[in-house]
Formats: structure tokens, C-alpha cells, sequence
């Protein structure tokens, strides 16, 4: 028996790309399951770069290596060398079939990464995971995702046990064995990597849909889920399709296999995995029932189901050449994403959602130790890249070219794109080289974007000259030193924008003579430029960066009441939004001991005027009454307290609710409470959103109406999202009711685990120093275990990252406790370690007391010689 691990990494870098010595035209794999010991059987048909003489080097971790062939003879000992790692074989020949037989443990299996059991021994399920590295996990195999193979897999398992045998592909027979076992065979005609293979083995229930694409061709569609939660896929299945129909619409993608499964699991890393024609979703993405889900959730779902089905085919039939290359499949299906979920849902609230993401999780990230490009220039361990600055970011600078393109000519590039590269394994050059010849546009500028981290800041000062009717506007750009880039270039930056007059109406735009409507695109791309608006008739108030054309921190010395002129008049609903939150940035300053209140009068004057008018949609409303996150605040601040942040907005929202009064609050919220019922429609659930905002607001005000409405609307909801909310005031506020109510939700959704996460995370969202108290007592809730990662995530990812208050405690309990748990998770599982860790981020700009306690609580951590290289990776990069 050869077990062998891999030696603790060094650094990978882009610069030192090589093609693959050899690749693999075709692979059989034979997998004989059981959950104790599967044993699996591969056939690879190599072959070899003329180009090269490297000898045949396959990957392979925690394979027990039973037999291994070379063309049909057996190898001696002499002829390969399995350690570290890499199976390397001597005389290997262009067109050889090499033969291994392994074994793997799929119940040891903690890490949820290659082959392992979701659920119980008795009733769950076999399944994979192979991104980024995983199938190295399963056999020997060039993994990186530039080899690109044809795959025949067939599924030998015991029929009592594993009822359902399935694998990317399409079925290519089934039948029985003898001894009760069975088998099915799979067939993919598309060349894929194989970091997209997948399995699933169990007993599972489906529910499924005949689907006739654009161009002709009848596909399969399955759900499958264990089957006391098979009435929760409905939902899923319908937005499966919505998504598809999409992509036939407005890419002119079809669908090409004659099934396309997905399958829920509890036990999963991700949010879900888009496996070739084997999607693997947890469960949090796609079950959706108005018992257990909220709107937020219910949107998420659909949003998941589309991202992982547009991979087909910007991932999957146009994959990576390398894992530096992530964004190129992430920002792209990211992007295309947002489109689809704006033209299903409500685009403004969409933008405004994912602005929000990019700003809470994306912008800190680029601004402290853990910034990197969205082409990162190196990396130790992958899965540590899989991240807000890849996703988020990269999705905001494909944003940025297709708005360069406009519609069409988008389209026209995406075109040539999947002509170009269907099949093969691209590079974001080739992306905007196919772009850009598309539209006979220079398009290299933007590369500038992919290599540079850190986030651009973007300042605007404008002047007017009333005598020669021009009002100019000088626009800079500046972005600070990240770790390993001292030097920041200028970068492209398209900065979308239209004058308003003192008024509130648009004015229209005239600049180099030229007549441009009321709104145009100005594109900075040196360190200083300025443009001068000709006919301006009296001095504008400018409105920037309209729909957030850039991912950049604009810095204008607007004046309250120019922004709430901007919150009252803009008809770009993004901007009329961000207007708002730059004005509550100043009210928030203004409440400072050195300010005098004037901006934050100004802003409650604007949102008290937008709360009684009725042209306003409730979810927008909802979003304008609430101001920055705690998170946001933080991000302008150099000594950070987070204790006095929250007290401090808490103080500025308490001066909106005074300003709105109780009479208006507690009376919008029974016109709102009287529409109460589940239905998923836009109006009902903007309504919710906005009933949710009311209740907290009146919470500031008047504790004691707000809990006795918040237990009637807990008691009387008909769905999770007014119930949740109900909970969550009075679980914040430590009412006296909280304590039933939860005692309530806990039985009520015993055998629902995704409902049972947000009784945890409610819990952890209590702000302050009683926080830690309760997680602790959580802990020892006979449902928590560290082993679920949406159980870690909900008590301890909700604490550490979703909480600042109540972690960032001033003794430094919060950080060692935190710390010593990442240690226990990190034997376990240690992606699911390594990504909580990052709650660490920022420490340094911590104020002294709370930076010295995370200092030592993170040293003490690194010190550790037992973590694993994810855990050390983000550790050692935080504490620089
Ligand atoms: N590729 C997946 C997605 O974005 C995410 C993922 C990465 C899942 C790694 C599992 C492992 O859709
Ligand atoms: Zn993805």
C-alpha cells in the first residue's frame, strides 16, 4: 500500500505557465462503491507534447494504489515512483494506456473535497467535489484545467443502498449484477477538465421537466434530493428553466447534453458546483418553500441556479487554461448572473444588492493584507482564491467592457469568444482579444484592471463659470500601495454622468461642440483630466458614476444639500440610492462631537419627504432608510472601534426614526402588515422589505410597541420572511418575548437544518459583549457540530464576520475564542477554516487595544505547526 501527501507548497506562479507535457484524449473510469472503501479503476489514453521530453507525472493525493498497468503489462516497482503527491512512470509512449487501481475512504472524509458521504452512514449519500483540486482525490490525473478529455464512467454499487447512480454525461446503459448490485454507464461528448467531474450515489428522490431548447434538441431536467425535502425543488427546477430560456435569448446558448441533473446536498463547502451535465448544489441554494425560506432566499436560489447553469458555457465549454485565470469563468458567469437576475427581478434593487456585496466583502479585502488581483500573480493553495476580489470584482470589470461595447457589440464579442475558444482552455487576454476584434476596439487598457489590486479612488471637483456658461470637471484617480505592488498605474475608468440643474432637472450635455443627450460616458484613463461642459446654463449638481459604472471609492465634496438633491430627483435609481448613502456617510460625521448635525437634518428632511411619497416603490424605500453598514463605516475610518461605530450609527438611525415620529412609523406598518400573506410577487415582497425596515426603525423609538408588534407579526406570519424578521428584532433588542419566540422557532423547524442556521445566526447577530456568552452557550446545542459548514458558518461565520460589535470585544475574548476554533475546524475541514479566518482582515486598523489583542490571538495561531496550508496561507497573509 503507497499513501502519499503532498509536501507543503510553495508558491505557483503565472509567470511560469508551461503547456502540458502530456494530456489525456480520453479517460474510463470504473468506480465499485461502498462508503467505508471505494475503489476506483481508471483507463487514461495519453498522449504526449512532441514539443516536450518530460516524463509522465499524474497527481494523486491519499490514493491507496492497488495495481497499475502500462498498456496491459504490469509495472515493477522500478518502472514508477508514487510520493509527495505525483505519480511519476518511466517509458511512457505517445498513445499509452496507463491502468490504476486505487482506493479511497469516503466516510473519513471531513474535508468534503474528491469522493465523501453527505448525511449518515444508514441514510446518506455518496458524492463528489473535485474544483479546484479535488480529483486528484479520486485518481492519478494531469489535475489543472487545461487537459481536456472525453469521459466514460461507469457506477457498480450494491442496488439496496445506492438506488440512484449518476454522472456527468449522458446515460449510455444500466443493469443488474449479480448480488444485488447494479451499474450505469455515462458518455460526455464534450472534452471537458477535470476539475467538472462528478458522482452522486444514494437514495435520492427527483422531481423532473422535459425541456425543448432553442434550437431543437430535448433535454431531461432532474432535481434530486433526499426525499423529505423533494417539494422544496419546485422552485429551483422552475428558475432552472427560466435561466436556460435566458441564455438562448440574449447569448444564443443552447443546452447540450440530453440531461442536465442537479443534485441538493447539506454537507458542501460552496455554494453550489456546475459539473458537467451533475450540478451539485448545497442545499441553501436550492430548496425554496415560503415555510423555511425568506425573499432574500427565494432570490439567492434563483440566482445560484442560473449562475451555475451560465457556466455551461463560460466555464465549461470555454474553460481556464489556469486556476490564475478563475475570473474568466467567475467574473463573467458572475456578470451574466446579475443580467438574468435584473431582468427577472427588479434591476435598480439589483445593482444596489450587488454594489452593497462589493462593498461589504470586496473593498476591504482590496484595501488590507489579503489583496490580490483578480488575476492574482501567485498563489500558494487555489481554494484561497476563491474569493470577493475574483467574483465580485471581476464581475464589475466585465460590467466595465460590456458597457465600453454597448449591447450589441457585446454580444458581438461574446460571439466570437465561444466561436473562437468552444472547446479549449482561454486566458483573459484571449476574452478581450474576442471582444475587441468583435468591434475593432483596443481593448489591452483594461488588462491594466486584472493585474492591479487595490481599489481606484476617484475624485471629482467641478467648477462653474457663469459668464462663459461652462462648468468643468476635473476628475483624478489614485489608488494606494497594496502588499507587493509599491506602484499603482492609472487605470481606464469609465465614469458615467449627467448634470442636474439647482432644480433637479436634467440638463442636457455639450462637450467638444459636440450634443450628447443628458447622460454620456467620460473615460479617465491618465492620473489627472479635466472636461469642460460647454452651454451649461446655471451651476450644475453632477451625478457620477451612474450605476456605479466603475468598482472605485468616488470622493466629490458634494454639500448635504446637493446630495438631497441628488436622493429627491435622480431618475437613475442607483444613483438616487447613492446619493442617499453618501449623504448618511456625512450625517454620520456630522453627529461627531465636532459636528453640528446639519447633514444628518438634511438627510432625515430627504428621506422624510421620500417616506410619504407614493411614487416611490417600498423595496427601494426600504434600502434608502437604511444607511451604510457598520462594515462601510469602518472602511473610511483609520483607528477603528467598532463598539462606538455601532453605537453611533445605531444614534443616527434613532435620529431618522424620531424625524419619521411613531404616529407615521406604527401607521405604515399596519397599512404594510394589512397586505400580509406569502405570495412571492415583487410588489408583496417589497412590501415585506419595507415593513422589516419600519419595525427596526420603530424599534429605536419605541422598544416597547415595537416588540409587542414584532411577537403578534412572529405569531401570525405566513411565511419565514416576516417571521424571521420578527425574531430578529426582538433577539437584537434581548426582548422579553425573544425568549418563546425562540424557543418557538427551535421546535418548530427540529428536522429543518437550513431553518435551524438562522435560529443560530440570529443569535450570533446580537450586538455588543453579550454576544460571545451566547455563542458559547450555542456550542453546546446538541444540533451545532463543526463538521456541517453551514452550521460553522451560521454560528461562527455570522459572529465574526456579520457582527463586528460582538466580536471585535475590547479584552480580546471574542479573537482567542475564535482562534481556537479555527484550529479545531482546521482538522476537520480546512477550506471551511482558511475562509472564516479572513474574519481577521483588517486587525491592523483596529484602534490599539483591540489591535494588540487580535495581533496576539493570530500570532498565537500561526505558531501552530499542525495547520493545514489553507489555514497557514491566510493566517500568515492576515498577520503581515
Ligand atoms: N465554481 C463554483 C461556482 O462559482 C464554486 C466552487 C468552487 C464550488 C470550488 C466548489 C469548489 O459556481
Ligand atoms: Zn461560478
Amino acid at each position: 500500500m503507497t499513501l502519499a501527501n503532498p509536501p507543503a507548497a510553495s508558491a505557483i506562479r503565472l509567470d511560469d505557465y508551461r503547456r502540458p507535457a502530456w494530456t489525456v484524449a480520453s479517460i474510463e473510469l470504473d468506480v465499485d462503491l461502498g462508503i467505508d472503501r471505494t475503489e476506483i479503476t481508471s483507463r487514461l489514453h495519453l498522449r504526449r507534447d512532441p514539443a516536450q521530453s518530460l516524463p509522465l507525472r499524474l497527481d494523486g493525493e491519499n490514493l491507496e494504489l492497488l495495481s497499475i498497468t502500462l498498456d496491459g503489462r504490469a509495472l515493477a516497482d522500478a518502472d514508477y515512483r508514487y510520493a509527495d503527491g505525483v505519480l511519476e512512470v518511466a517509458a511512457v509512449q505517445d498513445n499509452s494506456t496507463l491502468e490504476t487501481r486505487v482506493r479511497v475512504r469516503p466516510a473519513e472524509n471531513t474535508a468534503l473535497e474528491g469522493l465523501y458521504l453527505s448525511g449518515s452512514r444508514e441514510t446518506g449519500f455518496l458524492l463528489t467535489q473535485c474544483e479546484a483540486e479535488g480529483f486528484r482525490h479520486i485518481t492519478f490525473f494531469p489535475d489543472r484545467p487545461d487537459v481536456l478529455s472525453r469521459y466514460t464512467v461507469t457506477l457498480r454499487a450494491e442496488r439496496a443502498r445506492f438506488p440512484v447512480l449518476l454522472a456527468g454525461g449522458n446515460p449510455d446503459g444500466a443493469g443488474e449484477l449479480p448480488d444485488g448490485r447494479h451499474w450505469a454507464r455515462f458518455v460526455d461528448p464534450h472534452p471537458r477538465p477535470c476539475y467538472l467531474f462528478a458522482l452522486v450515489a444514494g437514495r435520492l428522490e427527483s422531481i423532473r421537466r422535459d425541456y425543448l431548447t432553442a434550437d431543437g434538441h430535448n433535454v431531461l431536467l432532474v432535481m434530486w434530493s433526499e426525499a423529505n425535502v423533494i417539494d422544496r425543488c419546485h422552485y429551483a427546477l422552475d428558475a432552472l428553466e427560466r435561466s436556460m430560456r435566458w441564455d438562448e435569448r440574449s447569448y444564443g446558448r443552447n443546452y447540450d447534453l440530453d440531461v442536465f441533473h442537479v443534485v441538493a446536498t447539506h454537507d458542501f463547502n460552496m455554494g453550489a458546483m456546475e459539473n458537467k451535465g451533475l450540478n451539485i448544489f448545497n442545499a441553501k441554494y436550492l430548496l425554496a418553500d415560503p415555510d423555511s425560506s425568506t425573499d432574500e432566499e427565494y432570490r439567492a436560489v434563483e440566482a445560484v441556479v442560473a449562475h451555475e447553469y451560465f457556466h455551461n458555457w463560460t466555464g465549461n465549454r470555454v474553460t481556464c487554461r489556469d486556476w490564475f485565470q478563475l475570473s474568466l469563468k467567475e467574473g463573467l458567469t458572475v456578470f451574466r448572473e446579475q443580467q438574468f437576475s435584473a431582468d427577472m427581478n427588479s434591476a435598480p434593487l439589483k445593482r444596489i444588492e450587488d454594489v452593497s456585496l462589493l462593498r461589504r466583502t470586496q473593498f476591504p479585502e482590496d484595501a488590507g493584507p489579503l489583496a490580490h488581483p483578480v488575476r492574482p500573480a501567485e498563489y500558494r493553495e487555489i481554494n484561497n482564491f476563491y474569493t470577493a476580489t475574483v467574483y465580485e470584482k471581476g464581475s464589475e470589470l466585465v460590467r466595465m467592457l460590456a458597457g465600453r461595447l454597448g449591447q450589441d457589440g457585446f454580444r458581438r464579442g461574446m460571439d466570437l469568444y465561444f466561436e473562437r475558444h468552444d472547446g479549449h482552455a482561454a486566458t483573459l487576454e484571449d476574452f478581450l482579444s474576442a471582444l475587441g476584434d468583435a468591434n475593432q476596439i483596443d481593448l489591452k487598457p483594461y488588462l491594466a484592471w486584472y493585474a492591479q489590486s487595490g481599489t481606484p479612488r476617484l475624485h471629482a471637483k467641478g467648477s462653474y463659470n457663469a459668464e462663459r456658461r461652462e462648468y468643468s470637471l476635473t476628475l483624478a484617480q489614485l489608488t494606494r500601495t497594496t502588499p507587493g505592488q509599491p506602484e499603482k498605474l492609472p487605470l481606464p475608468i469609465p465614469v458615467k454622468l449627467a448634470l442636474f440643474d439647482r432644480h433637479g432637472h436634467l440638463l442636457p450635455l455639450h462637450l467638444d461642440g459636440q450634443a450628447l443627450g443628458s447622460e454620456t460616458v467620460l473615460v479617465l484613463d491618465k492620473a489627472e483630466q479635466r472636461f469642460v461642459f460647454h452651454n451649461v446654463p446655471s451651476s450644475p449638481v453632477p451625478s457620477l458614476l451612474r450605476g456605479f459604472s466603475a468598482p472605485v471609492v468616488l470622493e466629490c465634496d458634494y454639500t448635504p444639500a446637493e446630495l438631497a438633491l441628488l436622493l429627491a430627483h435622480d431618475v437613475d435609481g442607483f444613483n438616487r440610492w447613492e446619493a442617499g448613502q453618501q449623504l448618511a456617510m456625512l450625517a454620520f460625521d456630522s453627529l461627531q462631537p465636532t459636528g453640528d448635525g446639519s447633514a444628518c437634518k438634511a438627510w432625515c428632511d430627504a428621506l422624510a419627504a421620500l417616506f410619504d411619497n407614493p411614487s416611490i416603490d417600498d423595496a427601494l424605500l426600504a434600502d434608502l432608510l437604511t444607511p451604510p453598514g457598520e462594515i462601510e463605516f469602518a472602511d473610511r475610518q483609520s483607528e477603528v472601534d467598532p463598539a462606538q461605530i455601532h453605537a453611533q450609527r445605531q444614534h443616527l438611525q434613532q435620529q431618522l426614526a424620531q424625524r419619521l415620529g411613531v404616529t407615521a412609523l406604527i401607521a405604515r406598518y399596519h397599512t404594510l402588515a394589512a397586505h400580509a400573506g406569502q405570495q412571492l410577487d415583487a410588489v408583496s415582497q417589497a412590501q415585506r422589505r419595507l415593513k422589516r425596515r419600519v419595525l427596526d426603525l420603530l424599534a429605536l423609538l419605541d422598544a416597547h410597541q415595537a416588540h409587542a408588534l414584532a411577537a403578534r407579526q412572529y405569531a401570525s406570519a405566513h411565511g419565514m420572511t416576516d417571521r424571521l424578521a420578527a425574531l430578529g428584532v426582538l433577539v437584537r433588542d434581548q426582548a422579553a418575548q425573544a425568549t418563546a419566540a425562540l424557543a418557538d422557532f427551535r421546535q418548530r423547524y427540529a428536522d429543518n437544518p437550513l431553518a435551524l442556521d438562522k435560529w443560530f445566526g440570529e443569535q450570533a447577530k446580537l450586538p455588543g459583549e453579550p454576544t460571545l456568552a451566547v455563542v458559547m452557550r450555542l456550542e453546546n446545542e446538541p444540533a451545532f457540530t463543526l463538521k456541517n459548514p453551514n452550521r460553522a458558518r451560521a454560528l461562527l461565520g455570522t459572529f465574526a464576520s456579520a457582527n463586528p460589535s460582538g466580536f471585535h470585544r475590547a479584552d480580546g475574548a471574542g479573537y482567542r475564542f475564535f482562534a481556537e476554533r479555527l484550529a479545531q475546524l482546521d482538522a476537520i475541514n480546512p477550506q471551511i477554516a482558511a475562509r472564516l479566518a479572513t474574519a481577521f482582515n483588517g486587525w491592523q486598523r483596529l484602534e490599539p487595544v483591540r489591535r494588540e489583542a487580535a495581533h496576539a490571538a493570530l500570532a498565537a495561531l500561526a505558531a501552530r505547526e499542525d495547520l493545514s496550508r489553507n489555514l497557514n496561507e491566510i493566517v500568515a497573509n492576515v498577520l503581515q
